[in-house]
């Protein structure tokens, strides 16, 4: 048998998504400690480019952990298999022509490969959010950092448990000193190129 289907029923592709989208689909990753503000930038990423007409959905802890993930903790294996589920969600949104921002610690050089090798080299965009530990310990935004020190916590990122300098990231942005306005500013200029379907018409 030649065709199961007639050629109607073929599905969309994504190529065809991303056209009427008017936006290249990418998987732009946040990683960096707890506090470093990877969250922050994602969502002044994500309104900016709605604003600007383009479609996104972040990925991050909160919707993350609390749901499809609210079995795993924070062991190796925990944090692993995290991290794979979530490339694979971002895989998805990727091939629906959605841009997925997402905002997770990824604290090692296996987690983010993981994702890497997932989503695709050419898909991936990781963003590292350098901003140093005495910074974020400083913010304690949630009140871990103190948790941690005082062994509440024990395998608390940066403390506990280690946190691998990315070596494979397109940017690094330390948001101890700049406000986020100039975050997201950089971001975009670094962006822009990525998403924007302008890119391929004018090649
Ligand atoms: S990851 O390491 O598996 O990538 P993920 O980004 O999902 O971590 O979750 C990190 C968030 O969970 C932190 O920002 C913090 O709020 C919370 N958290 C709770 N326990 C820990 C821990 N032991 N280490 C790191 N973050 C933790």
């Amino acid at each position: 048998m030649k065709h199961i289907y007639p050629d109607f029923v073929k599905i969309v592709s994504r190529t065809e998504k991303e056209q009427m989208l008017h936006q290249k689909s990418r998987v732009i990753w946040f990683t960096g400690l707890s506090g470093s503000g990877k969250t922050t930038l994602a969502t002044a990423l994500e309104r900016d480019l709605f604003n600007k007409g383009y479609l996104s959905q972040i990925l991050d802890g909160d919707n993350i952990r609390t749901g499809i993930n609210n079995n795993l903790g924070f062991s190796n294996e925990d944090r692993v298999e995290n991290i794979r589920r979530i490339a694979e969600i971002s895989k998805l949104l990727v091939n629906s022509g959605v841009i997925c921002i997402c905002a997770f610690v990824s604290p090692t050089e296996e987690t983010r490969k993981i994702v890497r090798d997932i989503v695709g080299p050419e898909d991936f965009l990781e963003i590292f959010v350098s901003t140093p530990i005495e910074v974020c310990e400083s913010r304690d935004v949630k009140g871990l950092y103190r948790k941690a020190r005082a062994g509440v916590i024990k395998d608390f990122t940066g403390i506990g448990s280690p946190f691998e300098i990315p070596q494979h990231s397109i940017l690094s942005i330390d948001t101890s000193d700049i406000s986020v306005e100039e975050c997201l500013k950089i971001l975009l200029n670094r962006l822009f190129p990525e998403i924007s379907i302008q890119k391929n018409t004018t090649e």
